[in-house]
């Protein structure tokens, strides 16, 4: 066939990313052609479950109300379940018989893909194994795809890794990062390097800061016993927020193919600057939600974080030291059980050096560029323009752009995108172990500088935008966190 195909093997199959993510992207590239016939998903997990109650499950996930009951049957009896022990070296037996009986049944060309969506711990020895039961063997390629968290700091990374590397080559791990799976965080590259009135301002001398926020309105739910051990900077900022600096920082690559734009992605993180514990406070502000109203707090959601330092909120000013970017903030903010769910990018422009059209600072507006990500997706431009009628005064004027209704049904999600790409073998929107890497060196930083103070929690009210604080950070540099719903 012309179709890529594979047999998907999931690690975690009875866990919530499978059921919230992975089927219903499954079930998308099976629905819009991106997948053929010849594919195959082994759900693995300890419950002893059967083909039935799994598919069974699998159909439940999906709950697009357009699908036909029939379609659905014909999707779901591509999978398959096993019950699995990651421990038992005999379980990695029983699924390599399996996955070769499948590949007499479907033409996937020997093509595997091992997806763990699983407790982190495994992940190492799962990869050892897969390679010790000579399951990398089959007759076509092998991907490894690994959920996050990748470690806890840059040491637990690098042993992570080191184990990962001892079984599977680095073109064959894909390391997801569902941020660079959405669609405009896939946009900055293109609204960056496709447009000339934009990239020959896209330095220090033309703009004045860059505003990143991920707000969110939920707290921790189930997840309090991972989150708790994480935090906001390990949970968010490790990853999604730096990979987001790095879109927005980076060098023109040469071309567009993973090996160049990650380079230029490195050679940002190698460029910020690492936080001086003198200075944390300075810099960055962490912050822990307290109940309001009648919504709890974080340490009244669970008996164990009644005296939980982790903070669920963080804002920092990330500076860039290169030759582009040196002097402009880089804000960034993120956090559980704020105001809305929301995660934006605001880069802010200097103002022409003589602006004749304001009498004083505070009715500046200075021309901003928005690109929204979620949850409407699209770009604004403010500009200002001269207000209609007698006189000669300058307004701000809004041009926006929305994704939101183009193509709905067609745009897909990030973990659609994400596994197309693993199952075409496109690299580009995984990270690479030297992002991780430096990445974690940041974050270490940052843990490091804060690990000495213990912190005085909770200090921001559950449904605000955060501490005080985290506006002070702008404010004494001259500047603002602009709404992040207009
Ligand atoms: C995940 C974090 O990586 O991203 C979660 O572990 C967070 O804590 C989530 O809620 C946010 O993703 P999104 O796509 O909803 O912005």
């Amino acid at each position: 066939t012309d179709k890529p195909n594979a047999i998907i093997v999931i690690f975690g199959a009875t866990g919530d990313l499978s059921k919230r993510k992975l089927f219903p992207s499954i079930y998308r590239l099976y629905k819009n052609g991106k997948i053929g016939e010849e594919f195959a998903v082994v759900g693995l997990a300890r419950r002893p479950w059967t083909n039935d109650v799994f598919r069974e499950n699998v159909r439940n996930s999906i709950e697009q109300s357009s699908s036909k009951e029939e379609d659905l049957e014909d999707f779901s009896s591509h999978f398959y379940y096993h019950s699995f022990d990651v421990t038992d070296t005999s379980s990695y037996d029983d699924l390599n018989n399996l996955l070769e009986d499948l590949e007499g049944h479907y033409q996937t060309d020997g093509n595997r893909i091992f997806y763990l969506a699983m407790a982190p711990e495994y992940f190492g020895s799962i990869a050892n194994q897969l390679e010790e039961n000579g399951l990398k063997n089959g007759k076509g390629w092998t991907r490894l795809v690994i959920e996050k968290p990748f470690g806890h700091d840059l040491d637990s990374a690098k042993e992570l890794n080191n184990q990962i590397r001892h079984a599977f080559d680095e073109d064959q791990i894909y390391r997801i990062d569902h941020y660079l799976g959405k669609e405009m965080v896939q946009n900055i590259e293109v609204i960056r390097f496709a447009n000339g009135i934009f990239e020959h301002l896209w330095n220090n001398r033309f703009i004045s800061n860059i505003q990143i926020t991920s707000s969110e309105k939920l707290g921790v739910e189930e997840r309090a016993r991972y989150y708790d051990h994480s935090g906001a900077t390990r949970d968010m900022v490790q990853n999604h927020m730096l990979q987001m600096v790095a879109l927005l920082a980076m060098e023109p690559p040469i071309k567009l193919t993973p090996e160049e734009i990650r380079s230029e992605k490195v050679k940002v993180l190698r460029a910020l600057r690492l936080v001086d514990p003198e200075k944390v406070n300075e810099f960055f502000v962490r912050g822990q939600y307290g109940s309001s109203n009648s919504i709890k707090g974080y340490r009244e959601e669970a008996t164990d974080l009644a005296n939980s330092t982790t903070e669920t909120f963080v804002a920092g000013k990330v500076m860039i030291d290169n030759y582009r970017w040196a002097g402009v903030p880089f804000y960034i903010r993120t956090g559980k059980k704020m105001k809305e769910k929301s995660t934006k990018i605001v880069v802010e422009f200097n103002d022409i050096p003589m602006n004749l059209y304001y009498k004083n600072e505070t009715e500046k507006h200075p021309n901003l560029l928005i690109i929204n990500i979620q949850p409407n997706e699209g770009i604004t431009l403010y500009l200002n323009a001269k207000k209609a009628g007698i006189g000669s005064i300058a307004e701000p004027i809004k041009l926006s752009y929305t994704n939101n209704g183009v193509d709905d049904i067609n745009t897909p999600e990030a973990y659609e995108k994400l596994l197309y790409d693993c199952i075409i073998g496109d690299t580009t929107n995984f990270t690479h172990w030297d992002e991780v890497a430096h990445s974690w060196e940041f974050v270490d930083s940052l843990l490091d500088a804060w690990a000495a103070v213990t912190p005085d929690f909770p200090n921001y009210p559950a449904g605000s935008m955060g501490p005080e604080a985290a506006n002070d950070l702008l404010e004494k540099d001259g500047f603002h966190w602009w709404p992040i719903t207009d």
